[in-house]
């Protein structure tokens, strides 16, 4: 008998840790490999925000805190669920957590029994079903399409949810796809959720800050007021602010389901960092104007990323509306073989022959539950991406 839990074997170790894990050992190893697969801004987190942190060194604020956050992080949050997205929340409503991973993480073991179902839309964020599983849950697979720019349509929703439904996941703009929903597309998906009153929605806006163009953030709650109630509305300081490091996320939700989270961190890890707290306290407070300068960067980016892969015969790149990834399809590219004689399979095998043969590291788009497809990241310089393109362009031309 293993020694090991039996919960453990229900899940995976993630995926896109693996593919970064895996081309810095091809670096330490001297070859020149270039990693699309961190999904991390390579911006350095904001002076302002540093400085924050020294400060509270100094003053000794290095004790541990009030388990799901110091006052002054959950009066700032209050703040910005207000400013930002016209939702009222009180302090006693908002849990702070480390990461946004942690969060997701609280609320499904505070909520989750043997046999309740979690609707995850995919293509998803990796780890959405393993923490489901982890806290033995059943996760419920939604797909999504190519045809639809990876979103879900209210059809596909009022058919994955049943009566053993708890929540559903809702990631917009998402992770791995960029897809980011419209008021009308929300709206469409709130009003089934309407019809289904035992369904709740966890909605991760990780990447809230990170919209393009035209594109107009909207969270569940706010589409749809009547769902107040029954949503938990996720957020964190790790992408939008470059704070992947300092591991600080947050919720705000129903009183008795906040205490339910707090009473699982009390028992996990007791409060998140509290030199970090007072960094994100300055984070949501301080000025927001590199926001959009950021979001030129990643606007370049990702057209360069995008033109550079469409051109590739077989490969379809959907524009995307947020976040820093791109989902190219290779439906045409399956069943060819590499320079090396390899046969792409499947897309794993795209990913790594082009990591062996091209040096160019990517994440396998079975990994999110959508092939076949691979996750780029474009968080990276300029001059990165336009190599690494030219190297996916010219592996993806010398397939036979
Ligand atoms: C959609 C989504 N949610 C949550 C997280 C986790 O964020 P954190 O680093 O704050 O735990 C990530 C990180 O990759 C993400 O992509």
């Amino acid at each position: 008998m293993s020694f090991l839990s039996a919960t453990l074997s229900r899940v995976k170790p993630s995926p896109t840790i693996a593919v970064t894990t895996k081309a810095a050992e091809l670096k330490a190893a001297g070859r020149d490999v270039i990693g699309l697969g961190a999904g991390e801004p390579d911006f350095d987190t904001p002076q302002n925000i540093k400085d924050a942190a020294v400060a509270a060194i100094d003053a000794g604020k290095t004790k541990y805190t009030p388990v799901d956050g110091i006052p002054e992080l959950k009066a700032a949050i209050c703040a910005k669920l207000m400013r930002d997205n016209g939702l009222d929340y009180t302090p006693q409503q908002v849990s702070v957590g480390t990461g946004g991973k942690q969060i997701l993480y609280n609320a499904l073991m505070a909520t989750l029994n043997p046999g309740d179902e979690v609707v995850i839309p995919a293509p998803y964020w990796v780890s959405y079903p393993d923490m489901v599983l982890l806290a033995g849950g059943e996760p419920v697979i939604a797909q999504a399409s190519l045809q639809t720019n990876f979103k879900l349509t209210p059809d596909q929703l009022e058919e994955a949810i049943t009566p053993k439904t708890k929540w559903l996941i809702f990631n917009s703009p998402s992770n791995p796809t960029g897809a980011g929903y419209s008021r009308e597309e929300l709206k469409a998906l709130t009003d089934v959720l309407m019809r289904h009153p035992h369904v709740w929605v966890m909605t991760d806006d990780m990447y809230e800050h990170l919209a393009y163009d035209d594109f107009e953030f909207c969270t569940p709650a706010e589409v749809e007021p009547a769902l107040y109630d029954r949503t938990l509305t996720c957020n964190g300081v790790s992408k939008a602010y470059a704070m992947t490091g300092w591991r600080i996320g947050y919720s705000a939700g129903p009183v008795e389901l906040i205490a339910a989270m707090r009473k699982i961190q009390s028992q996990s890890t007791s409060n998140p960092c509290s030199v970090s707290q007072w960094a994100a306290v300055e984070a949501l407070n301080g000025p927001q104007d590199f926001l959009p300068v950021n979001n030129e960067t990643f606007v370049r980016r990702r057209d360069l990323v995008v033109s550079m892969l469409s051109e590739i015969d077989g490969m379809v790149c959907p524009v995307p509306e947020g976040a820093f990834y791109v989902y190219p399809s290779i439906a045409e590219l399956i069943g060819k073989t590499t320079p090396a004689g390899t046969v792409v399979e499947n897309d794993e095998a795209f990913a790594t022959a082009l990591l062996e043969e091209a040096d160019v590291a990517v994440v396998f788009g079975a990994a999110f539950g959508l092939s076949p497809n691979f996750r780029v990241s474009y968080a990276t310089s300029d001059e990165a991406l336009k190599t690494a393109c030219a190297r996916i362009q010219a592996f993806c031309a010398s397939l036979t």
